[in-house]
């Protein structure tokens, strides 16, 4: 079968830097939104100039040119978009009305993917304020998608390891620490780390999968379904150093969010529900809808090897 033609937008992103990277190395076409809005932004000037080199195509689209946006979609037979979505750099996510509209008015897309890349926005409608907007805006996306009848897969990616686990789940850094660690709890709940090119592999997988079409997708790789103590431990193996463990309970975690600015309370929701809840694990997943079982032949990397980045 002819491998699918793919267009990333928000390609220069955290997250999707991985899926171009993965769609080029998985032998698709790749074409990447260039937005003129970018303006003098020299990173994302070199990024793209990089995947040009890599042998992306660089197609020129804005979200406030909606004809730019269908030309770009009439050149691909799949859609996956990026676009941002944490409160603490930057959140665009109902962007993705218009994409959606262009996908509509294109008409030849075989396959959308729309930002997710999280949680299951489907599971998280009783989630605390402010962060459940993110979930909201993810769930207002889903029902324009499926309205337009767009053939579509969603990624439930759980914790981005680098935002997750390189810091052992610790607010506000992304380096481990090397004495004193916060315990959510008793620290037992069942977490899913997952490495970044990871969930950009598994993510190409999905698009030329019958088996994955109009479906939600999630990526437990059962060796990264582990507790917060666990990956802890793991790193204490790594430094052959015990840290001092400083727990907060449940109750204390959420009257610490009163009073702190608003990126951080919606980021604090999204780890209450990580972390005490057990938001993750808390429910079955079948064969048919985990990635790491769908596709046995992708070598994951688990955690304590991931965690050697940092020592
Ligand atoms: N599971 C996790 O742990 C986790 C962690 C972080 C994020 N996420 C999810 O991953 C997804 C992507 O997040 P990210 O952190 O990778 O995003 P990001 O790096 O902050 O931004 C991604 C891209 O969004 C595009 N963008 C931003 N503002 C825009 C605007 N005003 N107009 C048009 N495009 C705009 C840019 O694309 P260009 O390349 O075109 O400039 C940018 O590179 C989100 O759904 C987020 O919720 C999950």
């Amino acid at each position: 079968m002819e491998k699918s033609k793919v267009l990333v937008v928000g390609g220069t992103g955290y997250i999707g830097r991985k899926i171009v990277k993965a769609s080029l190395e998985q032998g698709h076409e790749t074409y990447v939104l260039q937005r003129p809005d970018i303006g003098l932004d020299t990173e994302k000037v070199q990024m793209l100039l990089s995947f040009k080199k890599q042998g992306a195509h660089l197609v020129e689209g804005s979200f406030s040119d909606h004809q730019s946006l269908v030309d770009a979609v009439k050149l691909v037979d799949v859609v996956i978009c990026t676009i941002s979505g944490v409160h603490f750099r930057s959140h665009n996510l109902m962007m993705q009305l218009k994409l959606v509209e262009a996908i509509k008015d294109a008409g030849n897309v075989k396959r959308f993917i729309p930002s997710e890349f999280g949680m299951d926005p489907a599971r998280m409608g009783h989630a605390l304020e402010p962060g459940r907007a993110t979930f909201d805006e993810k769930m207002t996306i889903r029902q324009a998608i499926e309205d337009a009848n767009i053939p579509h897969t969603y990624i439930s990616a759980n914790c981005f390891a680098a935002y997750m686990a390189g810091n052992l789940s610790q607010m506000g850094t992304l380096f481990p620490p090397r004495n004193k660690v916060v315990l959510y709890g008793n620290g037992n709940v069942k977490v899913v780390y997952v490495d970044e090119e990871d969930v950009g592999t598994y993510t190409i997988k999905t698009i030329d999968d019958p088996r994955t079409l109009n479906k939600t997708i999630y990526l437990r790789p059962p060796e990264n379904i582990l507790t917060q103590r666990e990956l802890i431990q793991e790193w204490e193996k790594l430094i052959g150093k015990q840290l001092e463990i400083s727990p907060i309970s449940q109750h204390d975690f959420l009257s610490s969010m009163k009073g702190v600015d608003f990126a951080s309370q919606a980021g604090m929701g999204h780890f209450y529900h990580i972390f005490y809840e057990g938001c993750l694990t808390n429910f079955e997943v079948g064969d048919e809808e985990e990635a790491s079982k769908l596709y046995p032949e992708v070598q994951y990397t688990h955690m304590d090897e991931f965690l050697k980045l940092y020592v």
